[in-house]
């Protein structure tokens, strides 16, 4: 049912934790399963993801999609952290279960708002990202997973 990848993040998760003083910090929720998935970044001033960290209150597949979202964010600049979307997200784990897709979409969410506080705190804006939402609910699922 889960590819090696997804066992293998699940297993043994990377950069699980916290940033202390982060550039931006993102909680987001799924009121339907009650998982929560907290991101930290740690942004250096050329606007490059120096570090990011998570923790996930939460399924398998949420701890494994939060683990390689830190992977796929680590190094990128603001703007091309935009870019790891859920369906990024998935890809990158080989695939996940249609069920579980709503999982992948916390991860999104969480490095969204992450960078959401981050533009906040610096008052800058970040072209193409909006405000977070507090619920990530399975409705906003994309159907073609
Ligand atoms: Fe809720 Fe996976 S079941 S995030």
């Amino acid at each position: 049912m889960y590819t090696e990848k997804v066992m293998d993040h699940f297993t043994n998760p990377r950069n699980m934790g916290e940033i202390e003083n982060p550039s931006g910090v993102g909680t987001v929720g799924n009121a339907k399963c009650g998982d929560i998935m907290r991101m930290y970044l740690d942004i250096d001033d050329n606007g490059v993801i120096r570090d990011c960290k998570f923790k996930t209150f939460g399924c398998g597949a949420a701890v494994a999609t939060s683990s390689i979202a830190t992977e796929l964010v680590i190094g990128k600049t603001v703007q091309e952290a935009l870019q790891v979307t859920n369906k990024a997200v998935v890809d990158a784990l080989d695939g996940l279960p249609k069920v579980k897709v709503h999982c992948s979409l916390l991860a999104e969410e969480a490095i969204h708002a992450a960078l959401w506080d981050y533009a906040e705190k610096n008052n800058i804006t970040i072209e193409g990202l909006s405000k977070p939402k507090d619920d990530v609910s399975e409705e906003e699922e994309e159907p073609e997973y």
